[in-house]
């Protein structure tokens, strides 16, 4: 019990997530011999491919030339059959509110919202302007010792929306990395009060914070834990996931047997490791790209119960259903189950 006051001054600090994907870098290596690049005849010819001026009338008129514009081998797609993609390209080249626009010209509904992550619609106006406006006012300035009144507002906005308690915002490019600064702001606030032994970390099966080593190491999607095994931090354990199949049957909405799963916490994964080894327990509320899953009712609520009994952090991983998109501002909102 006595770490609860400890707990609750850390939920002063507020890990926002804001996906804020500023640049795609492009890392080209060269082999270079005295200076100039030594390229094969076969670089050669795509180099030249690749300096032809980019295909922008032709996009919409004829997708046939765009396509023969268009070098596909250069770009590594991410989570994608790469092969599949580039003898079938599907190629969007417009958006308008719910709408993208094929390069065939066809309308296709993004109902996704792309990666749920388009939720104001697309090319909005107001947010076109406002994107326009400031690059061509201040178009980047690092947040290393200068500042720019800008994020301080943004921050200042955010702080305003988010559950009581939660008054500072730490703006990073990705959810991977928003999952590795909350992993780490753990464990240097463990350290830092004096309590080192707490360096363990626990996910969920099925969960999903990334694909970079500490969300995967706190995920739990099979696939991945797989192939990078090797690289996953250690002193990581899971909890169960939460699609209970037997205790959904016949049920409309959620169960009301959340507080029995999430005991699995008390009886079974705090006695394996020890309490005093345990930096954060770290979960999706609303479970996302590893399945779309509910919780049963209670189940947070009793996570955060046994968090705060036991001077554990508890970070709620809300890329997928923060600012607005379970219906309020985040799952978090709801007091009981404040994340730490
Ligand atoms: C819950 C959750 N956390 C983290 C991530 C990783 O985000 P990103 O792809 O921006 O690194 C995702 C991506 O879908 C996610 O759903």
């Amino acid at each position: 019990m006595s770490s609860i006051p400890a707990t609750l001054t850390f939920s002063r600090a507020l890990v926002v997530v804001v996906v804020l994907v500023l640049m795609a870098r492009v890392v080209i290596v060269q082999s270079l011999v005295g200076g100039e690049p030594r390229l094969s005849a076969k670089r050669r010819a795509r180099c030249a491919r690749i300096r032809r001026p980019p295909p922008q009338d032709i996009v919409m008129n004829d997708p046939r030339q765009l396509l023969q514009s268009l070098d596909l081998e250069a770009f590594w797609m991410p989570l994608t059959s790469n092969r599949a993609f580039k003898q079938a390209p599907r190629l969007v080249v417009g958006a308008k509110d719910m709408y993208y626009t094929g390069a065939d010209g066809r309308q296709v509904m993004d109902a996704m919202a792309t990666l749920w992550c388009v939720n104001a619609g697309h090319c909005r106006p107001r947010i076109v302007e406002a994107i326009a406006r400031q690059a061509g006012t201040l178009d980047y300035c690092s947040s290393y010792s200068i500042g720019h009144p800008v994020a301080f507002e943004a921050a200042h906005r955010v702080v305003q929306i988010a559950p009581e308690g939660m008054k500072h915002v730490f703006f990073v490019n990705s959810g991977s990395e928003s999952v590795d600064t909350a992993l780490k702001i753990s464990l240097a606030y463990h350290r830092l009060r004096g309590a080192a032994t707490r360096t363990r970390f626990i996910g969920r099966e099925r969960g999903f914070h990334g694909a970079n080593i500490g969300g995967m190491s706190v995920g739990g999607v099979p696939a991945y834990r797989k192939a990078f095994g090797a690289a996953l931090l250690p002193h990581v354990d899971h909890l169960r996931h939460t699609q209970d199949l037997a205790t959904r049957a016949f049920v409309h909405g959620q169960s009301d047997t959340g507080a029995a799963l999430a005991e699995e916490l008390e009886h079974r994964i705090i006695p394996l490791h020890d309490a005093i080894n345990i930096a954060a327990v770290i979960v999706e509320p609303v479970a996302g790209a590893g399945g779309v899953l509910v919780p049963p009712q209670g189940y947070l609520e009793r996570l955060r119960e046994i968090c705060d009994r036991h001077g554990i952090l508890l970070i709620f991983d809300e890329v997928i259903t923060g600012f607005g998109r379970l219906g309020r501002r985040s799952r978090a909102s709801s007091s009981a189950s404040c994340p730490t």
